[in-house]
């Protein structure tokens, strides 16, 4: 077996491309070991008609070579195959090494974690994952590799404080792990004795979050699982859909009480179909974030803005409504505000327009309440009608008709607060740019198009309560 090497490539600076746009991106090593065979030495199972696909457009995943009937086992992994991050390892020197350093890593960068893992098994000589390992790309489009100017192409403030509180979690990570790695006898450093920085932490951390998969795993006393985040080997090459024909599942060994874990057809698959998973219901800034890509149309995407009484009177006033107060609630709008979260002791100032909902349910209420004077009708609503977008004007129509046109005039603020149109975004497209800068492009254009898409939802019901109010009237 061949020793692995640490990639490193330059965090945040700019750094010439590895992945064309027409190509996918190389594999740590250039001739890997087969990853099917290995997983079916190992004890698992993989369907004869799943292959491992290089295709130039859909990059490296696994198709189908013929027809899977539905309910088909597609590929079984045996319970010693999966990466995990084991921090009950014994005394190992090296190993609580790793653990110490895993403690200080915030819950939410949990890839990080299993990362750390995934570079000692990189590093080290002979390691029994080094067939998959080896399998892994080589780069990420991640936005923490993106160049300072793709970083400012995604002009969305709230990822943007996403990927800079990664980029320095990730350059104050390299400190530790450097400092404790300081004086360690070579025999009991967890990388082999090999330097760990910012890029190959963050390649680490990359090859996590955009293929591990959080299963339960850990028996915890009551006889529940804990969900455990895993890397599992030929699985993770399936992609992400919103309508996937497979699914994982778990399952006790006949033989013996280990789980096996599983990827079945949920529906036929045909010739040359892609195999593909839901990731589950995430917004694009998750999918870029911790995968990569960015999903058009999404439902689940949102856009974040801040509840604040001045930006939602100038709104009010552009909507064209009259005596807002927003700045000075009454004391009975106040109480409500504070159930709302949106002022007191528990404040949340972060709303969001878009995904299921449209409206988050707390500025939904919140308009409601601080558009009206009345009282008492507020106080006989209970507050999840006040939430919901479904209730029918539960304050009447005069006052859904504001609150509508309200956050309408807060979208276009919104959009206002992007530099581009999505009408100059489509012309840069087109000029050929890199791949990250076109990601970042399309990422701001997906944002800009879910507030579009709020601001034309709300006009369809402000056009049919309008035409209500005048039939009833
Ligand atoms: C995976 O799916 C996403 C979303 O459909 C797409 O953007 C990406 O290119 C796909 N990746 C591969 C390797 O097929
Ligand atoms: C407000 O915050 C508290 C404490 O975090 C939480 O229990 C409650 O559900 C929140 N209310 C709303 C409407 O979000
Ligand atoms: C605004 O505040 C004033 C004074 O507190 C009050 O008289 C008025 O009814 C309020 N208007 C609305 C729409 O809440």
């Amino acid at each position: 077996m061949v020793a692995s090497k640490l990639v490193v490539a330059s965090l945040i600076q700019i750094r010439p491309l590895t992945c064309a746009a027409s190509s996918y991106p190389a594999r740590l090593v250039s001739q890997p070991p087969d990853l099917v065979k290995w997983v079916k030495r190992e004890g698992g199972f993989v369907h004869r008609a799943v292959t491992i696909s290089h295709d130039s457009t859909y990059g490296l995943g696994l198709v189908a070579s013929q027809h899977i009937p539905k309910g088909s086992d597609l590929i079984v992994i045996p319970d010693h195959v999966p990466l995990r991050f084991q921090s009950e390892g014994g005394d190992d020197p090296a190993d609580s090494i790793l653990a110490n350093l895993a403690r200080r890593i915030p819950e939410e960068l949990w890839a990080m974690k299993l990362g750390l893992k995934l570079l000692q098994e990189r590093a080290k000589v002979g390691s029994f994952w080094w067939p998959y390992i080896s399998n892994l790309p080589e780069t990420y489009s991640v936005p923490i590799f993106f160049s300072g100017e793709d970083i400012k192409n995604l002009q969305y403030a709230p990822f943007l404080y996403q990927v800079n509180k990664r980029c320095r979690f990730l350059l104050e990570f390299e400190r530790e792990v450097k400092s404790s790695l300081e004086n360690v006898k070579s025999d009991d450093h967890p990388f082999g004795g090999q330097a760990v920085d910012a890029s190959s932490l963050g390649w680490a951390m990359s090859a996590v979050s955009s293929r591990a998969f959080r299963l339960h795993d850990k028996k915890l006393p009551d006889g529940s699982r804990e969900d455990v985040p895993m890397m599992l080997p030929l699985i993770d090459m399936c992609n992400h859909s919103f309508n996937p024909n497979a699914r994982i599942i778990q399952e006790q060994d006949a033989g013996n009480s280990k789980m096996l874990i599983k990827v079945v057809a949920e529906m036929d698959i045909e010739h040359s179909d892609p195999l593909l998973l839901n990731y589950g219901g995430l917004s694009n800034d998750l999918f870029l974030l911790d995968y990569g890509f960015v999903i058009p149309s999404n439902a689940y995407d949102l856009v974040e803005l801040k509840y604040d009484g001045a930006l939602m009177d100038a709104a009010s006033m552009a909507a064209g409504v009259s005596s807002t107060n927003f700045s000075s609630p009454a004391p009975w709008q106040q109480d409500l505000l504070s159930q709302l979260n949106l002022t007191g002791e528990a404040q949340n100032l972060k709303v969001s327009l878009g995904g299921p909902e449209i409206v988050e349910g707390r500025l939904l209420a919140a308009l409601r309440a601080l558009l009206t004077s009345d009282m008492e009708s507020v106080q006989k609503q209970d507050l999840n009608t006040l939430k919901s977008l479904s209730a029918e004007a539960p304050l009447g129509i005069a006052n859904e008709v504001a609150v509508f046109r309200t956050i309408i005039a807060l979208c276009v603020i919104a959009l206002e607060h992007f530099p581009t149109k999505i009408m100059d975004d489509e012309a840069i497209l087109k000029q050929g740019i890199s791949a990250s800068s076109e990601l970042a492009i399309q990422y701001r254009i997906q944002k800009k198009s879910v507030i579009i898409d709020v601001m034309s939802d709300l006009t369809r019901r402000v056009r049919l309560l309008s035409s209500k109010e005048t039939t009833s009237s």
